[in-house]
């Protein structure tokens, strides 16, 4: 906050000042205009493609609001994107298909006094005493609009930027409840039909799959919103042993147009009759006070609902007083999303610890006065990288506001400006890795802090538990724990000492039956599939899709090792799909070989 004060004073400098020279607030301004581009082009990145989103959606509005008054307020300094639109959710992976009737959002309220609004307004211009409003679950996923031909699937498209979206209809396979055709007779189902909903993930699903990347020791998803529309994203997501849902709430273009059913009640009849599956908790309601209480009661609801949901949509039910209100470029004006608020709660930061993960990436963690927030109690949340912890100027001792929107992984939305204590400075970067005090390198992005030191005992503290885990060569009775105890006593200093373990020489905590056990485990873990070894190296980029690909070209941990850069290559192109061919003998070279010589 300090920080962004200094800024628009700054700014403010600019403009009383700035003439034609450049003032010495260009350079800073314009800097900040780039890093911020470059910042949000990074959060898209994460949000779209990668589905590990590193900021709540506020904080992007926040990045995104401040880079629209910068280039407003100095357009010549303004970067041109070259077409690219923020928050549009083309990811360029899939050919692109324009939407027959446009597809619109939806307008946000916050209160129950915007809503009140809302409901009269759309009273008023219905021009109908008491008009019947429908008030659904807004499922948090991401928008599809799926066309069939005489009742015959054609394809699933995204909503893109509204006119043109994804067609990612080589992805349905993962999407539960989309089949092959409508069911019905064929003379009544319409000729052509845009159905309209949304894909989602639901809780349990979401939960499988964190429970998986816990015990592999991989970082935890934020939301199963992020994971559905990264995994729907992925050209390779029908290999991900990953479940989509869907449910239908709307209708774009109809043929003929007297198919359209007349209601919003109706439609969601219509698509349960075709096969589909449909909004089940929809609520009719009339009246401000009743479509108040219903959403509401939907809000009260909503915490046993096995799908996320962020909010309750408001919706006028007869499709012919819905044309009378009417709709903007954007979005119907006879439909409303409410937003539930986040749950918030104001901690203390007792500490911050700079983390260093299996490849050496250091993420800072603030400790804090343990909270309750949404049922759990939260004592650690982390802060990124330390270029979140410059801009967010969270300080040791500061009181901050840690919000759960949905998330299962709270995040810092604030800091308390008025309880900073006197003596609170701001975070230094570290110079050194805080475990080996090796000197820390900046990445490409100038964003992460990466220790390079490949011995480093707590890159290889991490490296150890990921080899051990479930998700690689799965060594029964070798968690952290364990791992922590092998490498004090010295015992282990790579993978391949692991091998070379005998049972007489382990710590206590293995005398008897468990240090059997631990040595059966070991010795059962070199009969783990070459794919499920390859990965638990943990190389860079080499996750267990590429494992399986080289696993498969290579057949054995010999070829592989033996392999030159050039038997990297088949028919003139990388055998390692999406990652280049420098990545893959980068990555070989840097690799200490004694660990895979076990
Ligand atoms: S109706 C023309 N109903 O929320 C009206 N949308 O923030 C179009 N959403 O783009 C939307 N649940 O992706 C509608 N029951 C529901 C919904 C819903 C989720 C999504 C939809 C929309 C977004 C707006």
């Amino acid at each position: 906050m300090a920080s962004r004060l200094l800024f628009c004073r700054v700014l403010l400098l600019c403009l009383l000042f700035g003439g034609a020279q450049a003032s010495p607030g260009e350079a800073e301004t314009r800097a900040r205009i780039e890093f911020l581009q470059r910042e949000i082009a990074r959060h898209d990145e994460l949000y779209f493609r990668r589905a590990t989103p590193e900021i709540t959606d506020a904080a992007y509005d926040e990045l995104k609001r401040e880079l629209a008054a910068l280039e407003t307020a100095h357009p010549a300094w303004a970067i041109p994107r070259e077409g690219v639109t923020f928050g549009d959710d083309r990811s360029g992976t899939f050919p692109t298909a324009e939407h027959v009737a446009p597809m619109l959002g939806l307008d946000k309220v916050y209160t129950e006094e915007e809503l009140r609004a809302f409901v009269a307004r759309v009273v008023r211009a219905s021009g109908r005493p008491q008009p019947a409003f429908v008030v659904e679950p807004k499922f948090d996923g991401l928008a599809i609009s799926v066309t069939y031909r005489d009742g015959r699937f054609v394809r699933a498209v995204t909503r893109g930027n509204g006119r043109e979206g994804e067609d990612v209809s080589k992805n349905i396979a993962i999407v539960r409840g989309l089949q092959e055709g409508l069911r019905g007779e064929r003379s009544e189902l319409p000729r052509l039909v845009e159905l309209r909903g949304e894909i989602y993930m639901t809780w349990d699903e979401f939960r499988r799959i964190n429970e998986e990347q816990e015990s592999a020791g991989e970082p935890l998803y934020s939301h199963p919103r992020n994971l559905a529309v990264g995994t729907l994203k992925r050209i390779d997501a029908t290999t991900l042993n990953r479940q989509l849902d869907v449910v239908f709430y709307g209708i774009g273009a109809c043929e003929p147009e007297s198919a359209r059913p007349a209601s919003q009640h109706a439609l969601l009849a219509q698509l349960r009759a075709w096969g589909l599956p449909a909004i089940e908790n929809a609520l009719a309601a009339t009246g401000a006070d009743d479509v108040s209480e219903t959403v509401q009661r939907i809000g009260g609801e909503r915490a046993g609902f096995p799908f996320p949901t962020d909010g309750a949509v408001v919706k006028l039910d007869e499709v012919a007083a819905q044309r009378e209100v009417g709709e903007s470029d954007s979005a119907p004006r006879w439909a409303v999303a409410f937003k539930f608020p986040p749950e918030r709660v104001e901690t203390r930061v007792r500490g911050i610890v700079w983390q260093v993960g299996r490849t050496g990436v250091l993420t800072p963690v603030a400790d804090l006065d343990p909270v309750e927030l949404g049922g759990t109690t939260i004592a650690r949340v982390t802060l990124h990288n330390a270029e979140e912890v410059r801009r967010r100027d969270v300080r040791v001792g500061d009181w901050v506001t840690i919000e759960k929107a949905g998330e299962i992984v709270p995040a810092v939305r604030g800091v308390n400006l008025a309880r900073r204590p006197e003596n609170a400075v701001p975070v230094a970067a570290p110079e050194r890795c805080p475990e080996c005090q090796t000197p820390v390198q900046r990445d490409e992005s100038a964003v992460a802090l990466r220790c390079p030191n490949p011995e480093c005992p707590a890159q290889l503290r991490r490296r150890l538990v990921h080899f051990a885990s479930r998700a690689a060569v799965d060594i029964r009775g070798l968690g952290p724990a364990g791992v922590d105890a092998l490498v004090s006593a010295g015992l282990v200093k790579n993978v391949a000492d692991l091998y070379r373990l005998s049972q007489h020489e382990l710590p206590s905590r293995w005398r008897g039956k468990d240090g059997e056990r631990l040595m059966e485990g070991i010795e059962r873990s070199k009969r783990a599939e070459l794919w499920r070894f390859i990965h638990g190296l943990g190389i860079p980029e080499i996750g267990v899709v590429t494992s399986k690909v080289l696993a498969q070209r290579f057949r054995t941990l010999s070829a592989l090792m033996a392999a030159a850069p050039e038997h990297f290559v088949a028919d003139g192109k990388p055998v390692l799909e999406g990652v280049s061919l420098s990545a893959g003998s980068r990555c070989w070279r840097s690799w200490p070989t004694n660990a895979i010589a076990a």
